[in-house]
């Protein structure tokens, strides 16, 4: 198994991860009912997040913390919630990739989720 290094290991990593991430009752929902999101449209800028949360480059500059503020008035995302988000990405990851950018990507992706629980629900 390899490191994450390259744009297209993000493509299919988060792909692997909407798959599964999709497939969860609670969470399916609250894409395709709630936010109605076009998959195709979204998993580019998810891979324009993690190019620049993990390599710091690419274009990406939108407040993420602000969408899910706004996703929460709407959505009431749980802390149940936010653990399986963290349980499939974690998972995809481990699958996928070995090295120290697919500790780094988890170990981003489990402060990121930490700090954006806090302020959606404080
Ligand atoms: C309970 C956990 C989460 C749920 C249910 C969730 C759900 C969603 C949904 C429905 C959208 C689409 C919003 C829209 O376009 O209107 C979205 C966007 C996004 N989410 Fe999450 N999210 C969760 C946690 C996270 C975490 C922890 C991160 C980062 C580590 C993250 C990163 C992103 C990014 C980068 C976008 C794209 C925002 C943009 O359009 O620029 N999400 N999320």
């Amino acid at each position: 198994m390899t490191d994450i290094t390259t744009r297209q290991d993000l493509e299919l990593l988060m792909g692997q991860f909407y798959i599964s991430l999709l497939e969860d009752p609670e969470i399916r929902p609250i894409f395709t009912d709630i936010a109605k999101i076009d998959l195709a449209a979204h998993l580019p800028i998810i891979v324009d997040f993690w190019e620049q949360a993990l390599f710091g480059k690419g274009t990406y500059r939108n407040n993420t913390l602000a969408i899910h503020q706004q996703l929460h008035q709407k959505a009431n995302l749980t802390a149940q919630n936010f653990k399986t988000w963290l349980s499939c990405f974690n998972t995809a990851v481990d699958a996928n990739f070995k090295g120290p950018m697919a500790e780094k990507i988890k170990t981003r992706a489990l402060s990121i989720a930490t700090v954006m629980q806090i302020k959606i629900h404080s």
